[in-house]
């Protein structure tokens, strides 16, 4: 009788041990695998699924002509051999041609053909949509997403946006997409509190925030990302916290941490530092 109630009282302890285990959250390459590759390339972007990131992150930006590239800051100097404001240049002709580290600048079209093949349909992403472009980059990245409208890319897209004007404009525009407001600053935040479905922020302003604005987000079933994590303490920190996705330029980095800590991801063991490439910048 005794064996029974401590097996019964043992079956109970393990359920509930499994029931209340905390949930970990998604590894996110921040532009892709970027120490090693260069960023927001399609071979950064490879890279960071290859070593089993759940999602990627990556920026868009509009080039004169009209094409949606990934790049993230408004010029061309730092990453490839051309010169002057992605606005102000053109695809055809210019942009087509340049080389960043080799690789040559993706159009978003690359990135959707990269997510929807069979083998990427469970990783996700984040477009970053930063407010220095003009805000018909939302309509021009609508018009990309119906270049293949026998595919739903609302499941893997999430747009971020950084204020409520490029919010309006893209419910408007891409209706069905996931929005996700990006910013470190929790008062801009709190303007879009019941509209976005994620919030992405910079993580010192998440794990310090005195406001309770966090545990409201998340009552409410929104879902908390934070960048750009690259220490394995603040990684600890993180799934302390309970986010929901750590963007990071180390994303096989917060799979270990996140192995470590009795979740999905990856041992040291099947790390394999001569198939990581090298460091590249
Ligand atoms: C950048 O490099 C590529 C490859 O060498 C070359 O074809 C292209 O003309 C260069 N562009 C500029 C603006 O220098
Ligand atoms: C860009 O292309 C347009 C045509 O789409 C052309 O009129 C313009 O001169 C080009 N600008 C540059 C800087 O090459």
């Amino acid at each position: 009788m005794i064996t029974i109630k401590a097996l019964l009282v043992l079956a109970c302890i393990i359920s509930f041990a499994q029931a209340s285990s905390p949930a970990f959250p998604s590894c996110v390459g921040h532009r892709g695998l970027p120490k090693q590759n260069p960023e927001n390339t399609i071979r950064s972007l490879q890279h960071a699924i290859l070593v089993g990131a759940d999602g990627l992150e990556s920026d868009v930006r509009i080039t004169h002509d009209g094409e949606v590239i990934m790049m993230h800051d408004t010029t061309l100097d730092r990453t490839t051999n051309g010169t002057g404001l992605v606005t102000e240049r053109n695809w055809s002709g210019y942009v087509e041609y340049l080389k960043t580290g080799g690789e040559s600048v993706p159009k978003l079209t690359e990135v959707l053909e990269l997510l929807m093949r069979e083998e990427n349909r469970d990783i996700w992403i984040i477009l970053d949509v930063k407010d220095d472009n003009p805000i018909e980059i939302l309509d021009a990245l609508a018009s990309v997403f119906n270049l293949y409208p026998n595919y739903d890319f609302t499941a893997q897209f999430h747009i971020g946006i950084w204020n409520e004007e490029f919010f309006m404009r893209t419910r408007k525009v891409l209706p069905g997409f996931p929005t996700s407001f990006i910013g470190s600053d929790i008062s801009l935040a709190r303007v879009l509190f019941d509209k976005v479905e994620s919030f992405n922020m910079e993580f010192i302003f998440v794990f310090s925030d005195q406001t309770g604005f966090f545990d409201e987000v998340k009552s409410h079933g929104r879902s908390v990302f934070v960048w750009t994590v690259n220490k394995e303490k603040d990684m600890h920190e993180a799934i302390k916290f309970g986010v929901d996705a750590i963007l990071s330029d180390y994303v096989d980095r917060c799979l270990r941490v996140r192995r470590r800590k009795g979740g999905k991801g990856l041992a040291l063991e099947e790390w394999d530092e001569n198939n990581v490439g090298v460091e590249w910048d």
